[in-house]
């Protein structure tokens, strides 16, 4: 099966803490940069399934790992995991393969 990479944007527009939005091969996918990492995840709580558009974006202070906060109930999860590291949420978020390309940020969806 052949990778598919989707543009979602410009690599040096997207800055530390920021964040791009973009629907990919049916997929709502959050596009963040935090701690200078980029990661890319389904914009979709795995507890109740609510949108994580404007969830907190954070460094954990004991694992130096970047962390998405859910808005609706606090679960924290994982960036590089996309581990559920707090109740309510049990499931890991769906994550996705990015990769900067040039000076454009591409997106790989399964
Ligand atoms: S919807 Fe995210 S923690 Fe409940």
């Amino acid at each position: 099966m052949t990778e598919r990479w989707v543009d979602v944007g410009s690599a040096a527009a997207l800055e530390d803490g920021g964040r791009i939005d973009e629907e990919v091969d049916g997929f709502y996918v959050a596009i963040v940069r935090v701690a200078g990492q980029l990661h890319a995840f389904e914009d979709r709580c795995t507890h109740d399934g609510g949108p994580l558009a404007e969830a907190e974006l954070c460094v954990d202070e004991q694992t130096g790992c970047g962390v998405v906060v859910c808005p609706r109930h606090g679960s924290r999860f994982c960036l590089a995991t996309g581990e559920a590291m707090t109740p309510p949420a049990y499931e890991p978020l769906r994550r996705f393969a990015v990769r900067v390309a040039g000076a454009r940020i591409e997106v790989c969806t399964p």
